[in-house]
């Protein structure tokens, strides 16, 4: 393999239709918790960043709001394959009817910046996670997340998704502090998200992440999915290990 060779191969996957949550929403909704979520299809065109989204498309996106629930504010909003969580109120975070517009133009030049495709808009369910402070300019809730590797049907591994390096802009002082009582949490409450993974993962061949967050009322949710070499990992960030040291038992690094 050379370096062209493994980077086609990183192009082809990151644009591989599974990573849509077209694909693997419809498997997963009856076997985990996650939110409920509708999506309209869309044909995204370039011209779109300079004379905006079609009105009628933002139309849509509000009467399908309004069938996701009578009162559907706030709710979350992401493409099948990206949210641009760290705008978070700029983007993903859509608190009443005017910010779909705005939001949705973020959404979509973002991801035409990042190379990735959009195939549609999803609106799901907000859930109130269990999050302690807040980062990145888009003010991010931050709470207690997984990531849990899956291979060939099988729970290969899971590691806490915050590491302290990935943190920017956080609004306390103490917000160490409160990562490292959320990762706590996490070891603590593994097997709770993990017995739900081991269910998603028979679901599925080949490698993917499964990604889980903390409900404020204490339920572990299933977030997000994308197939495994092409999702974070932290032997991707290098020295991961030594800023967790409560958490090398459980990483299983090469
Ligand atoms: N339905 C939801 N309600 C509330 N917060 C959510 C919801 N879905 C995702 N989030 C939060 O937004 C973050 C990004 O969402 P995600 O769908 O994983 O997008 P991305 O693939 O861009 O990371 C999650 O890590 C979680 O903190
Ligand atoms: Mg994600």
């Amino acid at each position: 393999m050379t370096a062209v060779d493994d980077l086609e191969r990183h192009y082809e996957l990151l644009h591989d239709e599974r990573n849509s949550l077209l694909y693997w929403y419809p498997k997963v909704k009856d076997v985990a918790p996650t939110p409920r979520s509708v999506w309209l299809e869309i044909d995204v065109d370039l011209q779109w960043l300079e004379v905006g989204v079609p009105e009628s498309i933002v139309n849509k996106l509000k009467r399908l709001a309004a069938r996701l629930d009578p009162s559907p504010y706030p709710l979350f909003m992401r493409t099948d394959v990206y949210s641009g969580k760290h705008d978070y109120v700029d983007t993903c975070y859509v608190g009443s009817e005017e910010d779909v517009r705005p939001n949705l133009y973020n959404l979509i030049a973002d991801s035409f910046l990042k190379d990735l495709f959009t195939r549609a808009v999803v609106l799901r369910e907000f859930v109130e996670l269990d999050w302690r402070f807040r980062a990145f300019s888009g003010k991010l809730p931050i709470a207690p997340e997984v990531r849990v590797m899956v291979r060939d049907g099988e729970v290969e591994r899971w590691f806490f998704y915050w590491p302290e390096d990935a943190i920017l802009l956080p609004d306390r002082p103490d917000w160490r502090k409160l990562l490292a009582e959320m990762r706590r949490t996490a070891e603590r409450e593994r097997e709770r998200f993990l017995s739900v993974a081991r269910e998603v993962a028979t679901e599925f061949d080949d490698y993917w992440s499964v990604d889980f967050a903390r409900t404020r009322d204490g339920r572990w949710i299933l977030i997000d999915m994308a197939l495994g070499e092409v999702s974070w990992r932290p032997e991707l960030t290098g020295n991961y290990t030594e800023t967790v040291p409560d958490l090398k038992e459980t990483l299983d690094l090469p």
